[in-house]
């Protein structure tokens, strides 16, 4: 299929350069992904626990298509934002249900480098349930620095700074309902700047800024989101 770039709305595209996946193709994945999971953990006994606040939509929207008995739970994690060179993860919420020897599906917005994911894996299992997956709605593979990889993602992307569907820069843009690429021009915004994390300082640093197609594997879950560029 030939790749095709979709605007956004008038009044977001100063700030928002292009639209990466639609509404409709993330209702789609959405839905797909609803239908493995329920596949997979019929007849036990699951707990979400959900990464805040990046995953409040795509959260939203994969809840109310599991047709499962299920328990939902959040960890709040934040970047240490302040210092100069702390890697470390802030757990800003704690899991409050008891998840040992329970079925649960660790739920987040992206797996970037892997740090959040392999960090929250470590505190999870301390916690032994009987297994965990993990279900993310975006993989940027190329940017992995540790270990980690998802049983259910949504879309694979490649390098871009996105926004939208609960994903932000410096805490905008989580309401659009499309996930977007950023604007270039808004990383050097000066109302911007200081309100980002140094986490996503560093990751703007590295960012694709060219409209390319979307090179990337045929993972056996991820969709090809290729096409749609
Ligand atoms: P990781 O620890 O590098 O895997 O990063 C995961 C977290 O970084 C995500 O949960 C997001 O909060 C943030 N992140 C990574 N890439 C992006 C992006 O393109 N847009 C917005 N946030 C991102
Ligand atoms: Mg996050």
């Amino acid at each position: 299929m030939a790749n095709r770039i979709q605007k956004p709305p008038r009044h977001w595209r100063k700030e928002i350069d292009f639209i990466l996946i639609s509404q409709e193709q993330l209702a789609r994945r959405v839905n797909a992904l609803a239908r493995e999971i329920e596949k997979d953990f019929a007849g036990k006994d699951l707990v979400i626990v959900a990464l805040l606040n990046g995953t409040v939509v795509f959260l939203a929207d994969l809840l109310r298509r599991l047709s499962l008995p299920l328990r939902l739970d959040f960890i709040g994690v934040s970047s240490y934002g302040g210092g100069t060179q702390s890697n470390e993860l802030v757990f800003t919420k704690e899991l409050r249900l008891d998840v040992s020897s329970r079925n649960v599906l660790v739920v987040d917005d992206i797996l970037d480098t892997g740090k959040t994911l392999s960090q929250v894996m470590v505190k999870l299992r301390k916690l032994k349930p009987r297994r965990m997956k993990i279900c993310v709605l975006l993989d940027k593979p190329s940017r992995r620095v540790e270990q980690v990889s998802a049983d259910y993602i949504g879309f694979e992307i490649p390098n871009h700074f996105v926004v939208g569907y609960g994903l932000d820069y410096a805490e905008r843009y989580r309401n659009l309902p499309f996930v977007g690429v950023l604007h270039p021009q808004m990383y050097k915004n000066p109302d911007f700047i200081p309100l980002l994390s140094l986490k996503k300082r560093r990751l703007l640093q590295g960012v694709k800024t060219t409209i390319g197609p979307v090179a990337q594997p045929p993972s056996p879950h991820a969709p090809r989101l290729a096409a749609t560029l």
